[in-house]
């Protein structure tokens, strides 16, 4: 092990290991059994979200990627000189490299709730850009309140980047909500740039979430295993089958495990009880037309300056700029 670079610093942002096992518990007991998207990204299943986003189906980051390279120098030129770039839920970030060579910000902020990844993710950031103060934060992002100012420069223009349409994982009315969180993090001269998945073809969404090598349904029953790992759980991964479809009322995916045999099976020291075909609704993924999503970000408090997009329009960037108020 390499000592960290010395342009970069850790925080811990109070996050609370305690807080999975309060989610299971509550999403194991709604009628439609529900565990929440969030907690699929331990060192396996981000190796395996990785798999996806080189998967033939999973168009996503593909498109995304082929969007960013080819409007970087504009995208950049919304970047303030001096900025704090932040990144919720910011991975492996090979998208976001890609933005700190041509946007050159002061910092670079990533927030994550997987701390491998976070300490990864960081690490080779702040190697590969010396001249960047890097602030890996490790905190749910859907309960942070506050940025730590301190390390962040209270003066600094903010910048926040949020690629690969992890925004889809929240229902229209969370994100709303996010958006008018992410105002009160950024302050007046604040900024967003955020990459969001658009409505298409259902058979080429549903061929993205349950994709031909099975790696999507991996990545779906891993969190199985990380509840036998973590939570002392005893869920035999071959009684689920993974399940994605798309429902064109709401505009999204979802993805459940569908129990193939009525079962009882022990969860930190409880019992749940499965039904034959019954399922656990493990995420959902929303699909917004361009109108759409700046309809949302408006409702959020957020002006579109600029929507950039593919021949296709099968994804879109947008920049946000504070709405006006009234
Ligand atoms: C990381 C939330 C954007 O919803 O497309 C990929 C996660 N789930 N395949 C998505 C995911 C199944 C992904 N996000």
């Amino acid at each position: 092990m390499s000592p960290p670079p010395a342009n970069l610093v850790s925080i811990d942002a109070g996050y609370d290991a305690a807080s999975m096992l309060a989610d299971v518990r509550e999403g194991l007991a709604r009628p439609q059994k529900t565990l929440p998207a969030k907690w699929f990204y331990d060192e396996r299943g981000s190796e395996l979200f990785e798999a996806i986003c080189a998967l033939p189906e999973y168009y996503v980051t593909r498109t995304e990627t082929a969007l960013m390279r080819a409007h970087v120098a504009q995208i950049a030129a919304t970047v303030p000189r001096g900025a704090s770039l932040i990144e919720p839920g910011s991975g492996a970030g090979s998208k976001t490299r890609l933005l700190i060579e041509k946007a050159a910000p002061a910092a670079y902020v990533a927030i994550d709730i997987s701390r491998a990844m976070l300490e990864r993710g960081a690490a080779q950031t702040a190697r590969e850009f010396p001249q960047l103060r890097v602030v890996a934060i490790h905190a749910d992002y859907t309960r942070l309140e506050r940025l730590p100012d301190h390390a962040l420069g209270e003066t600094a223009p903010r910048v926040l980047y949020f690629p690969g349409s992890t925004v889809g994982n929240f229902p229209p009315q969370e994100t709303v909500a996010f958006l008018r969180r992410v105002a009160g993090w950024l302050g007046e001269r604040g900024s967003v740039l955020i990459g969001v998945d658009t409505k298409k073809d259902p058979a080429v969404l549903e061929a993205a979430y349950d994709d031909a090598q099975g790696v999507t349904a991996r990545f779906n029953l891993n969190l199985l295993a990380r509840l036998n790992a973590e939570l002392d759980a005893g869920f035999d991964l071959a009684q689920f089958r993974h399940r994605a479809r798309y429902d064109e009322q709401l505009g999204r995916i979802e993805m459940h495990l569908e129990s193939r045999i009525a079962q009882r099976v022990r969860v930190a020291g409880q019992w749940i009880e499965l039904r034959a075909g019954e399922t656990i609704h493990t995420e959902i993924s929303c699909k917004y037309a361009p109108a759409q999503f700046r309809a949302l970000a408006a409702e959020g408090g957020w002006q579109c300056t600029h929507t950039w997009t593919d021949e296709r329009e099968w994804f879109a960037l947008y920049r946000l700029v504070p709405g006006l108020v009234g």
